[in-house]
């Protein structure tokens, strides 16, 4: 518990480091006392915007680092749910774990559920890989649907599956798996236009990486919607102020390389040459992309980019790098990581200097 408040930092956060040693050395004598300055404290912190920290463990309401690597976030009534693979270290090896949280503020986030817990299906076998789930809601079906990319141990079978729940956090039940447009897929994004219509972006190692348009029921694919070749994963979308912005990561594995940007007025391009989201020897920041995520404020409108620093050797200590971007009038930045605040009310981001 103590974990969970003093690495939540907020506006608060100079007393924090005076209020932890004061309650501490009242720990042993005045238990009462400890019970109301700490109830103070979490009070005080719950109410302000909270900080984001890129790179560090970022705990949940349960004071445990958030397992929801190669994520997505879908907004369902006020809350945000984000989803990610859940690499728990020491879950059994023989089933692959995708996580849920929520959250109203973007840095808070309470665990829901594991709300995948897979043996291999298709005969996949041991060692099978879940990875980069995303959750859409589908109205028509009043269902959510999770695509993941599925696998097996060499990562040959390069398809989708598809898993199905009538609750956002509750059991998501395996449907099937398939090679979107008969292509293969391997990394996968999602994308949800301002209209509401769901894309499924997916990185097709022989050919570049497509953008395709769901089917009403989002339990298949109904059309492509353009095929960008250039040979990169980690596809991520946004679209701001007219424009469509693309980001995807270099095929370097776990390991960071510059990601890339391009744009276009129409997801059907033609799309731009791809440029460098961050000096390119930062290999942006040791992150590689899995979504942005637009936050549509009273007075602005703020894109997170959102990235995971993958840790191979030890994956349940994988971290995020999330920040605001500069963007806007076909550029896009990704300035250096610092801790930042967000008012997901407003829309405004506050990088501290
Ligand atoms: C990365 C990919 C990850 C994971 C990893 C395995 O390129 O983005 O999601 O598949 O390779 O090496």
């Amino acid at each position: 518990m103590e974990y969970a408040i003093f690495n939540q930092r907020g506006p608060l956060d100079h007393l924090i480091p005076t209020m932890k040693t004061t309650l501490l050395a009242l720990a042993g004598a005045l238990p009462s006392a400890l019970t109301l300055s700490f109830c103070l404290v979490t009070n005080a912190v719950a109410d302000g915007p909270q900080t984001i920290q890129p790179g560090e463990l970022w705990p949940d309401d349960r004071g445990q680092h958030i397992q929801a690597h190669g994520g997505g976030i879908i907004k369902y009534g006020d809350a945000y749910y984000w989803f990610g693979e859940d690499r728990t270290r020491g879950l059994p090896r023989d089933k692959r774990y995708v996580a849920c949280y929520s959250s109203t503020d973007l840095a808070h986030w309470t665990f829901r559920h594991q709300v995948v817990a897979l043996a291999p299906p298709e005969n996949l076998g041991r060692g099978f890989i879940l990875e980069r789930p995303k959750v859409f809601y589908n109205a028509l079906s009043n269902n959510f649907v999770m695509y993941a990319h599925i696998d097996d141990r060499q990562y040959k079978y390069a398809s989708v599956a598809v898993l199905t729940c009538d609750k956002v956090d509750g059991d998501y039940q395996y449907v099937k798996s398939f090679r979107p447009l008969n292509h293969e897929s391997r990394d996968i994004g999602q994308f949800i236009d301002d209209d509401g219509t769901a894309y499924l972006i997916f990185e097709d190692r022989p050919f570049g990486f497509r953008i395709a348009k769901l089917a009403p029921d989002y339990l298949s694919i109904e059309k492509e919607m353009c095929l960008i070749p250039q040979h990169m994963e980690g596809g991520a979308l946004v679209h701001y102020h007219g424009l469509y912005y693309a980001i995807g990561s270099a095929l370097t594995g776990w390991n960071p390389n510059p990601n890339r940007f391009a744009t276009a007025t129409n997801l059907a391009g033609p799309w731009s040459e791809f440029k460098n989201i961050a000096d390119p020897e930062m290999k942006t920041y040791g992150a590689q992309s899995t979504m942005m995520l637009k936050v549509v404020g009273t007075k602005t409108t703020t894109v997170i980019f959102m990235g995971d620093m993958w840790r191979p050797q030890t994956q349940w200590d994988s971290r995020y790098l999330w920040m605001p971007l500069e963007i806007g009038d076909g550029k896009l930045w990704l300035n250096k990581p610092a801790p930042w605040t967000l008012d997901v009310k407003t829309g405004e981001a506050v990088v501290q200097k």
